[in-house]
């Protein structure tokens, strides 16, 4: 897998966590995973040494994964340990976030108790905009903006579903139980809807099926929102688990 870092002038985009490159081909992109860790629309700002790697890597598998069960990603190959190609794509600024379980902001803006099992997954939309800090979203206020059309808004709530239990399913595999989980979709030409940016610890809550204490079964970003300590240790279990239960899946 080729290491030479990407030229600058091909630079599309920089994000948090990630930098988009264009390459020789319109309608394939680079994408270059960073160690640069964020929270809180980054107000706390850190680093997770191999993070980009880890990321990438778990990512990579996990969109592979999906791919089998039918889900259309915009995943095309991993071309080095922290980067990989993608299907250049307009993306739908709205964050997919679906919830099992209580944790986070449902906790904190309804009073559920962390760790409640939810009767069923909750599918839950936000604005994908730094300036308004990422508002939590009505289907109607998502239509009025014309962030996606209401059929677009149907598949997308139907994909994260299913996605939902293809990923359940998975990381129960991994002895790993998935919380919650936040994805972006992204249209090609021809108005096909595609997963799209990354699946990773920094986009879901995982907690470790052999943990019971509240702190020690966190094996994602919260460890670094919440100062826990072990951030890249648990990134690395994650890694190593799905890498494993990969190997089995195929
Ligand atoms: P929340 O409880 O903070 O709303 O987060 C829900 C899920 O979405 C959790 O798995 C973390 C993920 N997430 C992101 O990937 N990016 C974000 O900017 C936020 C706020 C959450
Ligand atoms: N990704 C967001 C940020 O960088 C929030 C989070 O993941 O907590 O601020």
């Amino acid at each position: 897998m080729p290491e030479t870092p990407p030229s600058e002038t091909a630079k599309r985009y920089e994000g948090k966590a990630k930098i988009l490159y264009a390459t020789e081909d319109e309608s394939v992109l680079l994408t270059v995973f960073k160690d640069d860790a964020t929270a809180f629309n980054a107000l706390k700002r850190g680093q997770i040494t191999g993070k980009g790697q880890m990321n990438c890597t778990i990512a990579a598998a996990l969109f592979k994964y999906l791919a089998t069960q039918g889900i259309p990603t915009h995943f095309i190959t991993q071309t080095a340990p922290d980067q990989m190609t993608v299907k250049a794509l307009q993306i739908i600024p709205v964050e997919v976030v679906v919830r099992n379980i209580a944790a986070g902001s449902l906790c904190r803006q309804t009073g559920l108790e962390l760790g409640t099992i939810l009767p069923q997954p909750l599918v839950e939309f936000y604005y994908k905009n730094d300036d308004l800090q990422d508002p939590l979203l009505t289907r109607d206020r998502l239509l009025l903006l014309n962030l996606a059309t209401p059929s677009q808004v149907e598949e997308l709530a139907q994909m994260a579903l299913q996605i939902n239990q293809y990923l359940t399913t998975f990381f129960k595999r991994c002895n790993v139980t998935l919380v919650d989980f936040k994805l972006e979709f992204g249209l090609d030409p021809q108005g096909m809807l595609y997963l799209a940016d990354e699946i990773s610890p920094d986009t879901c809550r995982l907690w470790d099926d052999s943990e019971t204490d509240p702190e020690r079964r966190v094996m994602d970003k919260d460890r670094f929102r919440q100062d826990l300590g072990g951030v890249a240790a648990a990134y690395q279990t994650v890694q190593e688990r799905v890498l494993q239960a990969i190997a089995q899946f195929s």
